[in-house]
């Protein structure tokens, strides 16, 4: 007989280890491996042996299926990062840190989708339904037709959604549904696995759409989002810094639209406000242009998005200067900065050197790679960008500039918004004319020649 392994899951990243260590090896978290109560005697336990099974009945690829109607909620922003609506049948995820805005956005979605006709049960597992009646007040969703209960316990949820019936069934949030058939605390990976593969399969299985709150946790107790993502259609992540107004959702994953769209909120007194023109949000405390500052033509999703990237370089007093990155990925902070000495010959040793996206935005697109160099040189010569220009283009290693997609697109928005001029890699394709004067430019060396005369 086999002897049962043991079962250890990370709870920040959802990596599965053999056996229990102080940091996870895959994510690098500190404490939050977490053994999983292992699995009842269940078909695993033993082998098929010689029983027959069902017949499944199959089908051909071209077999005509009409396309899922989708539901659209009016918030056009949240509608657009679903894909164009909700899709029936379908489990989403909302993850996010805590007080983001989860439970707020998820309510007004109900409330929207409601108003639409579609029959919404709102499943509270942190807040007594006082308390989310008193929120939809003073969102003045009170006349909503959402229906609210207050509930942990997965049995007792699933009878009333199998009762009820619902389009869409919110569930805030997942760590906090407890299953009785799993020996382990509410919030376990256990715990929160099985709520999600209940919940999901009662979404197929019904046809209404579940979704589902996980928040982003720090300490190991909990398990977060992440270890659920493989189990659901599409998962969403609600971000933010906790200073700024503005709120991005993102769609990581998507099986009925595109991934990496984004939505755009400004947390109000009164909710969540949708943005329907984030460049002109995320540009907007720009007055003059200033030394370190360089507007970045991005792409979000199947959006144009510019952002202003802000680099700050001072003379370091430590042996190991400092390198600080918020909303860029530290890595590609590196290889620009590596990039920049040793094709260049601009060395950045001695200096500390700080990165930022304005606005509380997160870039990930490679093409952002020039905008930050050219940041990091103004902020380095001390010498201020023309205000009037954008930039675009990914760096490659050997110091040649690489051209990315959707030219003509960045074009038309930074036109839109008031530029006339932009810096983008040789080879680009600007497409149709866009009113914008396009400089390009094969490598980086020659991109220095061009902003400060010759570095
Ligand atoms: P909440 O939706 O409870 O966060 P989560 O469910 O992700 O934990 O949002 C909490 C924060 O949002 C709280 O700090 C207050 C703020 N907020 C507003 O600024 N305006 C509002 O209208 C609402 C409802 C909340
Ligand atoms: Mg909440």
């Amino acid at each position: 007989m086999a002897k049962p392994t043991a079962n250890f899951t990370c709870t920040a990243c959802g990596a599965r280890h053999k056996k229990w260590a102080g940091q996870c090896e895959a994510c690098g978290a500190w404490n939050t491996i977490q053994e999983e109560a292992p699995l009842a005697a269940g078909p695993s336990a033993k082998s098929l042996g010689g029983a027959r099974g069902r017949m499944i009945p199959l089908a051909d690829l071209g077999t005509a299926e009409p396309e899922p109607p989708r539901a659209a909620s009016g918030l056009a922003e949240l509608d657009r990062v679903l894909g164009g609506g909700l899709v029936p049948a379908s489990a989403i995820l909302v993850g996010g840190d805590p007080g983001i805005g989860k439970s707020t956005l998820l309510l007004q979605a109900a409330a929207s989708f409601a108003r639409k006709g579609l029959k919404c049960l709102y499943i509270s597992g942190e807040e007594a339904s006082a308390q989310v009646r008193m929120r939809a007040h003073r969102l003045g969703l009170a006349d909503a037709p959402v229906k609210l209960a207050t509930e942990t316990s997965l049995r007792d949820i699933l009878t009333t959604l199998d009762a009820e019936r619902p389009d869409l069934a919110i569930i805030d949030s997942i760590q906090t549904m407890w299953a009785d058939t799993v020996d382990s605390a509410p919030g376990s990976v256990s715990q929160v696995r099985a709520a999600a593969h209940e919940l999901t399969s009662f979404a197929k299985r019904r046809g209404s759409a579940v979704m589902l709150v996980g928040h982003v946790t720090k300490e190991g107790q909990i398990a977060g989002p992440r270890v659920v993502e493989h189990m659901v259609d599409t998962v969403l992540y609600f971000e933010g810094e906790r200073g700024h107004q503005f709120r991005i959702l993102r769609a990581v994953k998507n099986r009925f639209g595109p991934a990496d769209e984004i939505g755009v909120f400004e947390m109000t007194g009164a909710g969540l406000a949708e943005v329907a023109n984030p460049s002109a949000l995320f540009l907007s405390e720009r007055d003059n242009p200033a030394p370190g500052a360089a507007v970045f033509a991005g792409i979000e999703g199947t959006r144009p998005v510019l952002t202003e990237i802000q680099a700050l370089v001072a003379p370091s007093p430590l042996a190991t200067p400092r390198r600080t990155v918020v909303g860029l990925d530290a890595g590609r902070l590196a290889t620009t900065l590596a990039v920049l000495e040793a094709r260049c010959g601009i060395p950045f040793a001695g200096f500390d050197v700080f990165l930022n996206v304005a606005g509380g935005m997160k870039v990930t697109e490679p093409a952002a790679d020039l905008a930050v160099a050219a940041a990091l040189l103004s902020a380095r010569e001390d010498a201020a960008l023309p205000a009037d220009c954008v930039v675009f283009g990914e760096i490659s290693l050997s110091g040649a500039l690489r051209p990315v997609g959707q030219t003509e697109n960045r074009l038309k928005e930074a036109r839109k918004l008031g530029f006339s001029s932009a810096i983008a890699p040789a080879r680009s394709k600007p497409g149709a004319p866009t009113g914008m004067t396009v400089r390009q430019i094969a490598d980086l060396t020659a991109f220095v020649g061009e902003m400060f005369g010759a570095g």
